[in-house]
């Protein structure tokens, strides 16, 4: 057992876990973060997708100890004061989502691209979210989702 220290959506844990222990199984069944899915076993599908220190990673290719004093954002700590992030409202009112399984790594990597690029174009989306795939949209849907977001980001960035 190895000791690990995360804080997760805002909250510090201290940990004893296994070596081999991946960060999505640890998310789910050690701290109850089952809003982040396990859509795969071959690091595939991007629904496990968290923020590991601002930055999105699948959850199921990282071992839980290599987050050892890390932040961990899931999709259960993106909006504040009970207020949907600008990605989530977006993903909403876009009609982004069918089943919803691949929607919080979505999210989640939505949230990371728009870091990067605050007025991404439709190829640019795409792209970006190419680790993320989903069975039921078409995607159309997601993209204008996410370009949606950046714009409204812009508008009330400071
Ligand atoms: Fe499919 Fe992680 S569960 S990429
Ligand atoms: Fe069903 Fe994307 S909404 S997999």
């Amino acid at each position: 057992m190895t000791r690990i220290s995360v804080n997760v959506d805002g909250i510090a844990y201290q940990d004893d876990v296994e070596p081999r222990l991946l960060l999505v199984h640890y998310l789910r069944d050690r701290l109850g973060k089952t809003g982040t899915p396990i859509g795969c076993d071959t690091t595939n599908c991007g629904a496990c997708t968290v923020l590991l220190d601002g930055r999105s990673v699948k959850s199921c290719s990282v071992l839980a100890v290599q987050a050892d004093q890390c932040e961990i954002t899931t999709i259960e700590g993106v909006s504040s004061d009970g207020t949907w992030h600008p990605v989530q409202r977006a993903f909403h009112e876009e009609h982004a989502l069918q089943c919803g399984y691949c929607t919080p790594g979505m999210i989640m990597a939505s949230i990371d691209l728009l870091k990067d690029d605050p007025d991404p174009s439709e190829e640019a989306v795409r792209d970006g979210l190419e680790g993320n795939l989903c069975r039921c949209t078409g995607y159309c849907n997601i993209v204008r989702a996410v370009r949606r977001a950046a714009q409204e980001m812009r508008v009330t960035a400071p």
